[in-house]
């Protein structure tokens, strides 16, 4: 067997799956990753050996593609590199399409040249992407199913949308050997403070406003990290050649409902252990106030999706995937692990990720 390459390895999901799943599967994996302000390989201290390679590089770049695939005798890739924030597609769409769109092109390109000359080899290509590529759900609507409509509304969920149609085509036209899964909202360890759950851990840790777009009803589907990767080592396993996965958590909340479990949370585990109030005395639970008092609703995200639910069935019968986290044992994990990997945090936000705040924050 050759090696698997694994795109956005130092990014939220990849870091999990590389600390997750790549220990199980006997094989060399090769993170490929350009280091963009969500990724960081710090995430992977620890994890580096003749197992598993990191390679500092752009997926735009083809030749430098094809040259690591030869270098590492690749016969899987698992893609998850992309630019993934709705905000920030909002405030500059390129680098969405140019990442999202021509990046997986690029991938691709270097795939078929790689495994489809000549009789071909056996491999396979695992595209990561999401359920915003369905559009926006009313209250009472059916969950996405693996055969509703592509209806996507952000610059971000257009360019995920993109790149699916690229990798059906690459296995329609040339006979790529693919699989897709499109998952629901992830959170977890490693992850961004950039995006809804880590972003308001740590506002809350530091006294600062917890941003709520609009009136907060927005429903989205969360999904536990590392059963997101779970799913993909089963589509790996089982997945049939040129079909689709939807993958959920069967845990549809409003954002409101969201923010005050959080902010519940840690005031419980501010209430247990007295060194919290002395490492993050801007807290409101610092000071036994309640956190709900730094909810702010600011104005709403321009085409807000209202609400994403996931009808995970396919997956479940083909290939024997359930989340195993509930929302109690999944925000436990996480809350915890923010509290405890304090430095991890403050070294992401440091840089770029502040003067993007300042710019949007303050024009929004
Ligand atoms: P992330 O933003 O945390 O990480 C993306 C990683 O890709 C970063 O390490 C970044 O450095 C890397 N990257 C970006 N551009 C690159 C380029 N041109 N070349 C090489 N590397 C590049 O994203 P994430 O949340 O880990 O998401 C991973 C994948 O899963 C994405 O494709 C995303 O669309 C999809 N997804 C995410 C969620 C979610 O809730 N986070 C849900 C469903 C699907
Ligand atoms: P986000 O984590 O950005 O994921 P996505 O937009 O891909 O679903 O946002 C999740 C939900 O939380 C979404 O409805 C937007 C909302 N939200 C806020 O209300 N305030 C915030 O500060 C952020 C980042 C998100």
């Amino acid at each position: 067997m050759g090696s698997i390459l694994v795109t956005g390895g130092a990014g939220f999901i990849g870091v999990n799956f590389a600390r997750r799943s790549v220990p199980s599967m006997r094989r060399r994996v090769v993170v490929l990753d350009a280091l963009t302000y969500a990724g960081n390989g710090s995430s992977l201290d620890g994890l580096l050996s003749d197992q598993l390679v990191f390679m500092k590089g752009d997926i735009r770049d083809t030749d430098l593609v094809g040259r690591a695939m030869a270098e590492h005798e690749v016969d899987c890739i698992v893609h998850f590199a992309a630019e993934s924030h709705v905000d920030r597609s909002i405030t500059g769409p390129d680098e969405f399409l140019s990442t999202n769109i021509d990046g997986t092109h690029s991938l691709l390109k270097a795939a078929k040249s790689a495994w489809l000359a000549g009789d071909g080899v056996p491999h396979r290509f695992h595209h990561v992407s999401t359920d915003e590529v369905y559009g926006t759900l009313s209250a009472t609507a059916a969950p996405f199913t693996e055969e509703h409509q592509y209806q996507p509304n952000s610059p971000y969920s257009a360019s995920k949308a993109a790149s699916d149609h690229l990798v059906r085509a690459y296995h329609h036209t040339f006979g790529l050997d693919v699989t897709t899964s499109n998952c629901s909202n992830n959170y977890g360890p490693f992850q961004f403070p950039e995006k809804l759950i880590p972003l308001m851990i740590v506002n809350i840790l530091h006294g600062k406003p917890l941003p709520i777009y609009g009136d907060g009803m927005q429903i989205r589907d969360w999904l536990y990290v590392e059963d997101h990767c779970r799913a993909i080592e089963l589509c790996l396993e089982k997945g049939v050649s040129g079909e689709v996965y939807n993958i959920g958590g069967n845990n549809e909340r409003p954002n409101m409902e969201i923010v005050e479990k959080l902010c519940t949370m840690i005031e419980e585990r501010f209430a247990a252990d007295a060194t919290l109030a002395d490492r993050f005395p801007d807290c409101p639970a610092a000071h036994g106030k309640s956190n709900m008092s730094l909810v702010t609703y600011v104005a709403d995200r321009p085409g807000h999706d209202r609400r994403y639910a996931i009808d995970y069935r396919k997956a479940s019968s083909e290939l024997g995937y359930e989340p195993s986290e509930t929302f109690e044992t999944g925000f436990s994990r996480t809350i915890d692990w923010y509290l405890a990997k304090e430095e991890w945090w403050r070294s992401v936000m440091d840089g770029s990720y502040r003067d993007w705040l300042e710019k949007n924050y303050s024009t929004r």
